[in-house]
């Protein structure tokens, strides 16, 4: 019996689940990608070999896979392309033997990206055409892949031979006792209908999003997975209650220049941005899409328990604790103050989160180079009770820790919940 795994971002983005989905595809057969578009970007490091994505599932770098682009996603074909040659000319060969575009996804065009570089900025778009393109779909005047490839576009032919009605080899896969693995982008609190709007992408990259973004059906789902860091980033604009420093702070930080020992000692004397700083040197929190520097904030088990109840979250894959490292004190969110009212389940009005001030408990940190850790028992004290209370707080148990980029620095908790 095969097994249809859902990776999901459980925050704003960005959380890590390249890496995540990349050690999962080694035991999958076919790697699918369904919502978002170029607006998404991971790094996946193997080796010494540093690989960006912004469309392709990172399956292709385990060769003998299928990788399939849902319907759910949105596609610049001259991006799509760059990259299908950028991954040839590093010996990655990209075939219709393992690339699947569904006939059905929009395209985006030159008039989507103009269009969003224009209206996006008060919400902090990528600028990639995202959001027009959805608009064009909802509103049924979109083109898609199906027509795409039959129009004069320098792009067609090229395209041509992977598009097809994707469907039905995801389908068939799962009815074949196949590994089926499908990777959402961005994170829950970006989600059209159930982040923070108008401060959000403008798809579903919630769980629920992989069964219309391929066309499966929810009883095929075997588990759900979501990707949090032990902290958290959000790019662009719109709330953000554990937020350290402030979005201007963030933004006019010189990102060449490293951490000196005062950052670290501002930052353990309680300096909220130094702390931020902290994490976002440390985590090497600029955007892979756009460049720009993240904003960074403590673990928020209030959003957390909010992303875990709607993506129905049977495992958490906290990525990232390495970051924490030589932080002599950590945070995490417990609930939200409202001006003298305690609230513990999120609020959706974005005036009302807006206002939520976070409540923390405050956990000790830990000065050792945890990168090495493969098992939990070789962390630090600190470390194990910091994950004990993100998975006691958030109410839902940790199936991996991410201590490095690399796929082996990686502790598997819970085997079952994977392949
Ligand atoms: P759009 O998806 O380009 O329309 O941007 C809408 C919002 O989602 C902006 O705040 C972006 O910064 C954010 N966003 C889009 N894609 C990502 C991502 O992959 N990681 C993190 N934030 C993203």
């Amino acid at each position: 019996m095969g097994k249809t795994i859902v990776i999901v971002g459980g925050q704003w983005g960005d959380e890590g689940k390249g890496k995540i989905v990349d050690i999962l595809t080694g035991d999958a057969d076919v790697v699918c990608r369904y919502n978002g578009g170029n607006n998404a970007g991971h790094t996946v490091v193997v080796g010494t070999e540093n690989f960006k994505f912004h469309l392709i599932p990172s399956g292709i770098l385990h060769r003998s896979k299928m990788n399939v682009l849902g319907n759910g996603v949105v596609i610049d074909p001259e991006v799509l392309i760059g990259e299908i040659e950028g991954l040839a000319s590093r010996g990655f060969s990209v075939s219709e033997k393992n690339l699947s575009i569904s006939s059905s996804a929009h395209v985006i065009k030159k008039s989507h990206i103009e269009e969003d570089e224009k209206k996006g900025r008060a919400i902090g778009t990528t600028g990639r055409g995202i959001g027009p393109c959805y608009v064009s779909k909802i509103s049924r005047s979109g083109l898609r892949m199906m027509d795409f490839i039959k129009s004069s576009s320098p792009y067609a032919n090229r395209l041509k031979p992977f598009v097809k009605d994707t469907y039905l080899i995801v389908n068939n896969a799962i009815s074949n006792g196949k590994n089926v693995l499908l990777e959402g982008a961005q994170g829950t609190l970006l989600d059209i209908d159930h982040g923070t709007y108008p401060y959000v992408t403008s798809s579903n990259p919630i769980a629920g999003g992989a069964c219309t973004g391929i066309g499966i059906s929810p009883k095929s789902i075997s588990s759900i997975i979501a990707v949090l860091k032990a902290y958290s980033t959000r790019v662009g604009s719109g709330p953000y209650p554990t937020e350290l420093g402030t979005e201007n702070e963030t933004k006019s930080e010189d990102r060449d220049l490293g951490l000196t020992t005062q950052d670290f000692d501002g930052a353990n004397k309680g300096n909220e941005y130094l702390q931020g700083k902290v994490l976002r040197k440390q985590g090497m929190e600029y955007g892979t899409t756009t460049k720009r520097p993240r904003r960074t904030g403590w673990f928020d088990c209030v959003a957390a328990r909010y992303a875990n109840t709607i993506n129905g979250t049977d495992g958490m894959a906290i990525t990232k604790l390495d970051v924490l490292t030589g932080l002599n004190k950590l945070k995490v969110c417990v609930a939200y103050d409202t001006g003298g009212k305690r609230i513990a389940n999120f609020p959706l009005d974005i005036e009302v989160l807006s206002r939520c001030r976070p409540v923390y408990r405050e956990f000790r940190g830990w000065q050792e180079d945890i990168s090495h850790a493969r098992k939990l028992s070789e962390l630090p004290k600190e470390a194990r009770l910091y994950l004990d209370a993100l998975q006691n707080l958030t109410g839902t148990p940790i199936a991996m820790v991410s201590v490095g980029p690399e796929r082996s620095q990686t502790i598997i908790l819970k085997k079952k919940l994977l392949f």
